[in-house]
């Protein structure tokens, strides 16, 4: 495995195992455990993907000491302010049954995640947060909180793949010394990503597949990369990407697919916006 260091020093898994949209427990159980046997340690739940639970029995029952599992969660929209915030995250820990997380992520910029991100400096100071970070933070939200927070985020959870590459928000981060993390590494599958001309061209080439093509392209852009697969053939396929490199030319062919835009939706939309404020509204009970 591959290591990125955050900005305090924390080495994190260039390569980790998404959990989002596998809410069945045993499912998701299943899944973390596979993932786990394949080498998988860095593992990326949420409050609001509600498996948390199913990922700390997986985790647990591995008998793979803590040490060696990076364990990152979100504080859900829901749960922002300093005390909700708090205490979401006394769930998380109970509900992962872990004594401590190596990453926390504000999940979305939306509603009080000042209040959050001040609960989670504190819990980082104590030592029960390993880093702290955020996610969906376009450029100008996520300046706004550097500049009136006291622990720069040591990462930054945004949509990015190889349609959606974040170069311009990326120099942004880069300038604060924030990480990238990419979710959505394969844009789950939109653009008819698997069967794109450009990555099937080079990953024939190179003997793998259209998917290990992609992700290959992030981490070797530098990009923290943590796809989502329930098929235990693709977690193998997603994690034997260390043992091949693209040229530089290659590199260059796949910056060209680059739209500069979101497959999904953007964090600028007033829909969008509406959308999951309305949702988180609702709770996650
Ligand atoms: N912070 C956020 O707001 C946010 C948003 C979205 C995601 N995330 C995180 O990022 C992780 C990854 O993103 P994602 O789950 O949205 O999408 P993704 O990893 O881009 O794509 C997942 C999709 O690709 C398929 N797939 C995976 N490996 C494949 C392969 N080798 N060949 C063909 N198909 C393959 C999966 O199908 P099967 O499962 O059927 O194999 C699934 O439909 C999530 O699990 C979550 O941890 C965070």
């Amino acid at each position: 495995m591959e290591y990125v260091t955050l900005n305090n020093g924390v080495k994190m898994p260039i390569l980790g195992y998404g959990v989002y949209q596998i809410p069945d427990p045993a499912e998701c159980e299943r899944c973390v455990r596979d993932a786990i046997s394949v080498g998988y340690r860095s593992i990326d739940t949420a409050q609001a993907y509600r498996n948390e639970e199913a990922v700390g029995r997986a985790v647990k029952e591995s008998g793979i000491p803590r040490e060696d599992f990076f364990i990152t969660t979100k504080v859900w929209i829901s749960n922002a302010g300093y005390d909700k915030a708090k205490a979401s995250l006394e769930e998380s820990l109970r509900k992962l049954q872990l004594d401590y997380l190596d990453l926390v992520l504000i999940h979305q910029p939306f509603n009080d995640y000042y209040g959050t991100y001040r609960a989670m400096e504190e819990l980082y100071k104590a030592g029960t947060i390993k880093a702290i970070g955020v996610s969906n933070f376009y450029p100008d939200r996520y300046i706004d909180l550097v500049q009136f927070s006291e622990v720069v985020p040591a990462v930054n959870q945004v949509e990015t793949h190889v349609f959606n590459q974040q170069v311009k928000a990326n120099e942004i981060m880069k300038k604060y010394n924030t990480q990238i993390e990419s979710w959505g590494p394969f844009a789950e599958g939109r653009n008819d990503l698997f069967t794109n001309a450009t990555l099937k061209e080079i990953g024939d080439k190179v003997q793998k597949s259209t998917a290990q093509v992609a992700l290959r392209f992030l981490i070797q852009s530098g990009v923290v990369v943590i796809p989502k697969t329930v098929n235990k053939t693709r977690m193998e396929e997603n994690f034997n990407v260390f043992d091949f490199e693209l040229t530089a030319e290659d590199m260059v062919k796949l910056t060209s697919l680059d739209t500069g835009e979101s497959a999904f939706f953007s964090h600028y939309d007033p829909q969008t916006v509406e959308f999951l404020t309305d949702y988180a509204k609702k709770g996650l009970e």
